[in-house]
This record gives C-alpha cells, sequence and structure tokens, in this order.
C-alpha cells in the first residue's frame, strides 16, 4: 500500500516541479508581450488549478507516509537528530512554498486579462521565483531523507 502512496507522491511532484519549470522557462523566453498576455490569460487558469491539486496530493500523501512510518515520533527526536533536521527542513520548506503558492495565485487569479499595479508586478515575480527555487531545495531535502528510510 504505501508503495502507491510514495508512487503518487514522486508522480505528484514531478507534474508540481515540472510545470513550476515549463511556467518559469514561458515566462523568461517568451519575450513577446502581447503573446506573453495572451497565453497567460488562456493557460495561467488551468494551470492553477491543475498545479494547486497536485500541491494538495503532495502534502496529503507526504503527510500520509509522515505518520505510517512514524516519522511524527522522531521529528522531535534528539538522538535521531540528523533525520529529525531533514525533515523539519524539508516541512519548512513545504510551509514556505504553500504560502508562496497561496500568493501567486491570489495575485493571478485577481488580475488575470488586466493590468497590475507595481506592488502585484513585484509580489507575482517573487513568488514565482520562490516557488522554482524552493522546489529545488524541497527536492534535495526529498533526497535526504530517503538516506535515513
Ligand atoms: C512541495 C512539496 C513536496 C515535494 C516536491 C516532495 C517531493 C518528494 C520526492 C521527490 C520524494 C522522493 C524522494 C526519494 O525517494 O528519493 C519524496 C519523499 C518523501 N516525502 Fe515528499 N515532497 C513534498 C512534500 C512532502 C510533505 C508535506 C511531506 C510530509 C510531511 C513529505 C514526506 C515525504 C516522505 C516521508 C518521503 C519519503 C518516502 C520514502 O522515501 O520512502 N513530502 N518527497
Amino acid at each position: 500500500m504505501m508503495d502507491i502512496v510514495l508512487y503518487i507522491h514522486i508522480l505528484a511532484a514531478t507534474v508540481w516541479i515540472g510545470g513550476s519549470v515549463f511556467l518559469f522557462a514561458l515566462g523568461v523566453f517568451l519575450r513577446d508581450k502581447e503573446a506573453q498576455k495572451r497565453v497567460y490569460f488562456y493557460v495561467g487558469p488551468i494551470y492553477g488549478y491543475v498545479e494547486s491539486v497536485w500541491l494538495t496530493v503532495l502534502i496529503i500523501t507526504g503527510l500520509w507516509m509522515f505518520y505510517d512510518f512514524g516519522l511524527d515520533k522522531v521529528f522531535f527526536n534528539e538522538k535521531i537528530e540528523d533525520l529529525a533536521s531533514v525533515l523539519q527542513y524539508k516541512l519548512i520548506f513545504v510551509a514556505l512554498i504553500t504560502v508562496a503558492t497561496v500568493v501567486h495565485m491570489y495575485i493571478a487569479f485577481k488580475t488575470n486579462g488586466k493590468d497590475r499595479t507595481n506592488l502585484q508586478k513585484i509580489l507575482s515575480r517573487a513568488s514565482s521565483m520562490a516557488i522554482f527555487l524552493l522546489n529545488l531545495v524541497i527536492l534535495w531535502y526529498a533526497i535526504q531523507l530517503r538516506n535515513f528510510l
């Protein structure tokens, strides 16, 4: 059973990270402002819904493994300091990426197809950069975690 949960977790990670890398690349390489506006207008909302489903799947399957593997019992255990801190880091970064996603989606849905204020632009870009970078860090901690299990 837990093999299936891990499978779904890794599948969700590939979709979630793959999507964020792709949209990030689109922002960087699609320089034509009009084309960019049109692409984001149509693709943005679909992408937003799809990605939030997969992030939820990641969190649910992650927590499922967390409790099933008894990791809740080692989370604050100083004797298994390395495992505990890898878990703590991963969860802190997951919390941060969730916040960045909520900020990003809030602005995206509120302003889709409209002009943005400077603050909205900055927050939107900063949160998408944060999501992109945090994913790379989370992936690293996910692998470190594997080394202990
Ligand atoms: C953005 C969110 C997340 C991403 C991208 C992510 C990514 C991954 C990846 C790629 C693996 C496989 C690592 C490997 O097998 O080498 C993994 C494993 C794991 N994740 Fe996550 N994860 C996320 C959120 C969570 C959350 C919220 C938890 C729960 C508290 C969690 C708990 C676990 C556990 C326990 C494993 C180890 C399973 C095993 O190796 O047997 N993950 N994660």
